[in-house]
């Protein structure tokens, strides 16, 4: 069931949330929503699944406006931040309860719980009552209640927030699983940029109301369209450092290289005011000589070691290495960066026709 939201928005008072907002999610697609706390990600999904009334715009599964159509009728599972799970009924009971509504055999029901609960490890957990499981528990009995009853769509905000690593890791590989196998289309509500890379076919980032950029994992990393996108994705984060262009060169008070030319001949005049983003991967010792500075922080991660590197006018870069730790705390380094993996943007955050090539064979 393909979701189309046309020029959506949503005011709660005078207080304008989601603005025009254009989003097409394709039948068995699963699409993340990602952005910080309060950018709107729960609103639009309440908004999708009926629970708000929209302030205008259109909300349409495949060429039908479901605007007016209340949220019983349209066929969409949710598992939201508080899993509401009735309190009163057992884990079974909670499962079986939108199958019992459609009148489903006894039978079917036992061998549709079973299977689904042994899917996300609750199958001992059948008897209790809600009160008396964990909180990744009652996501897990959740998540499930909103599979069984085959929706067209499945909404899901955070899903997996209250699970330890090891439990998240499995059950991101299964939602997915579920979700391909079954085909249906889904929305993954998150803030946890590894989750939304891992889990979806395509990202759309938000920030204040508004969706900045909507694509694949890997392009959303190697072509981000603005600073903000840039620095929401990538894990250690990007680097960001200011200056301007003066003849082919990128100036910055402690920093100084030639541009591309894929970068130069895209109309930036000199004197502009420029703003590079590096991601760390890009920042290594074989790589020249322009990031100048002392090692002001060492984070050893076992198979990598992140280096903060403090320039002399006291801008920070970051680089991360393979292997273990080769530098100490305070020491003076010349590092340089892969010129052709470095991002320009304007001193508006647009990003200036530049994009990530791949990784350098000098690695
Ligand atoms: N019922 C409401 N009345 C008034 N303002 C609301 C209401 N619900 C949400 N808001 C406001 O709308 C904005 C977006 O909220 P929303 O819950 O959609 O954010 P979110 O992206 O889901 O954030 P988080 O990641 O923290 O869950 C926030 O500023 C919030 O305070
Ligand atoms: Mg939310």
């Amino acid at each position: 069931m393909k979701i189309i939201l046309k020029k959506f928005s949503k005011n709660f008072g005078q207080v304008e949330v989601i603005k025009d907002m254009d989003l097409e999610i394709e039948s068995g697609e699963m699409v993340a929503l990602l952005g910080p706390s309060g950018c709107g990600k729960t609103t639009t999904l309440f908004a999708i699944c009926g629970i708000h009334n929209i302030t205008s715009g259109q909300i349409l599964f495949g060429d039908r406006v479901i605007n007016n159509v209340p949220t019983q009728e349209r066929n969409v599972g949710v598992v939201f931040q508080n899993y509401a799970l009735y309190p009163h009924l057992t884990i079974y009971e909670n499962i079986a309860f939108p199958l019992r509504i459609r009148k489903m055999e006894k039978s079917e029901i036992d061998q549709l719980v079973q299977e689904y609960s042994e899917m996300v490890g609750i199958s001992n957990l059948l008897s209790r009552r809600p009160m008396h499981l964990s909180g990744g528990q009652q996501q897990r009995v959740a998540l499930v209640r909103a599979l069984i009853r085959k929706p067209n769509v499945l909404l899901m905000d955070e899903p997996l927030a209250n699970l330890d690593a090891a439990l998240r890791l499995r059950m991101r590989s299964e939602i997915r699983r579920i979700q391909q196998e079954t085909g249906i289309t889904a929305i993954l509500v998150t803030h946890d940029q590894v989750e939304a890379m891992s889990m979806s076919d395509r990202i759309a980032i938000m920030n204040d109301g508004k969706i900045q950029q909507i694509s694949t994992p890997t392009e959303m990393y190697s072509d981000p369209k603005n600073t903000f996108v840039a620095g929401f994705i990538g894990n250690p984060p990007i680097s960001f450092y200011n200056g301007v262009l003066q003849k082919n060169y990128f100036v910055g008070t402690a920093m100084k290289f030639e541009l591309s030319e894929a970068t130069l001949s895209n109309g930036i005049q000199e004197e502009q005011k420029l703003e590079i983003g590096v991601r760390p991967e890009y920042v290594h010792p074989n790589f020249g000589d322009e990031v100048e500075g002392k090692i002001l922080f060492i984070e050893p991660q076992g198979r990598e070691t992140l280096y903060d590197i403090e320039l002399d006018d006291g801008q920070v870069i970051r680089s991360i290495q393979m292997g273990s730790q080769q530098y100490q705390m305070g020491e003076r380094i010349q590092w340089g960066m892969d010129h052709k993996n470095i991002l320009v943007f304007d001193e508006n955050g647009e990003n200036i026709f530049s994009k990530l090539y791949g990784t350098s064979p000098k690695l």
